[in-house]
């Protein structure tokens, strides 16, 4: 099941850092076009981390898969939220949420791979 799980992070690592580029491109107002391949990867990483929860739950991290449960549900959520986007300047509370909430789904994947790992050392 590590092999599994490194597979797994590994995607979200990846995938994470075009959505990032992308989601950055996006705030800083210079390429609407590039929304829907956002969204696509953003809901890619929400499946994925899905995929890492219900592995915790089989090794019995109960805890760490429910937070993976959670977070994979709040990470569209707050990313669509901020659909229609804002034409004006500045950041405003709707797309801090959106990285909290990202930055926190990818330490839990982190979290789940490394209790994964050590589990079967
Ligand atoms: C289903 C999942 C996701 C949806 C629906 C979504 C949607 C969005 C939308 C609509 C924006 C534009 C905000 C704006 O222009 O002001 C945005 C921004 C952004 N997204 Fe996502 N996103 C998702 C997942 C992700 C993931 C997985 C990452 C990174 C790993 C990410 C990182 C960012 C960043 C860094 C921004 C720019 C800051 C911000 O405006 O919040 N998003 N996202």
């Amino acid at each position: 099941m590590a092999k599994f799980a490194k597979i797994l992070i590994m995607i979200v690592r990846l995938v994470a850092v075009v959505s990032i580029i992308l989601g950055a491109l996006l705030a800083a107002g210079k390429a609407q076009a590039v929304l829907g391949a956002h969204i696509g990867l953003g809901f890619m990483v929400a499946l994925v981390v899905l995929m890492l929860a219900i592995l915790a739950f089989v090794k019995k991290k109960t805890v760490l898969g429910i937070l993976g449960v959670v977070f994979a549900i709040l990470l569209p959520v707050t990313g669509l939220r901020q659909i229609p986007l804002q034409t004006g300047g500045g950041i405003d509370i709707e797309q801090v949420a959106h990285i909290i909430v990202v930055l926190l789904t990818l330490g839990i994947a982190e979290s789940i791979h490394a209790a994964i790992r050590k589990s079967e050392l």
